[in-house]
């Protein structure tokens, strides 16, 4: 009699067991094609970030690269553009940040061109625009002049030129994003 009760309990636990087992395979597949559909897929992985070549970016010159719809500017800058930057105190500055706090890498200046007041694009990125009057940008909408590090001096804007995201793959491959 007892034999039959312990067979009986045996075959109620693997009936059960079975049945939580199937549960969870069930669950597992349901819920499959939703996580899966979660997971970024690849061209959409590869907008968000986007890679510049440099090597052909001299001293002194400077590239533009869309971002997820932002201008990046990235400045090859030469050592009188470093001095030039590191010559200013941070000291009474709207949004103190010193060169080496903006830069990854000290000769390349990598910034969103995008006013931090209304989000005009400055001048100041191209070659002859005017620069403000801190030699650096300039964004004509309100009047907001900053350095040629995109530290903000003077105008409406609240902070510096943002940085966005990024990382050197190599010494002539930038991945931003
Ligand atoms: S948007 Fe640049 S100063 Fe207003």
């Amino acid at each position: 009699m007892a034999d039959v009760a312990r067979d009986d309990k045996t075959r109620r636990d693997f009936l059960q067991l079975a049945g939580w087992t199937g549960f969870g395979l069930g669950v597992a597949l349901t819920a499959w094609p939703l996580i899966h559909s979660m997971n970024p897929s690849a061209d959409v992985r590869a907008l968000a970030t986007v890679k510049a070549e440099l090597s052909a970016v001299e001293p002194g010159m400077a590239i533009t690269v869309m971002w997820q719809g932002k201008p990046v500017w990235v400045r090859h800058m030469t050592e009188d553009d470093i001095a030039q930057a590191e010559a200013l105190s941070t000291e009474g500055m709207r949004d103190p940040a010193t060169y080496a706090d903006r830069v990854e890498r000290r000769r390349w200046l990598v910034q969103i061109g995008i006013c931090t007041h209304l989000g005009c694009i400055p001048l100041g990125h191209k070659e002859g625009e005017p620069k403000g009057d801190y030699d650096g940008y300039f964004c004509p909408c309100h009047g907001s002049h900053y350095d040629n590090a995109g530290r903000i001096h003077k105008g409406p804007a609240p902070r510096n030129l943002d940085l966005p995201p990024y990382r050197f793959l190599d010494d002539a491959t930038l991945e931003i994003g």
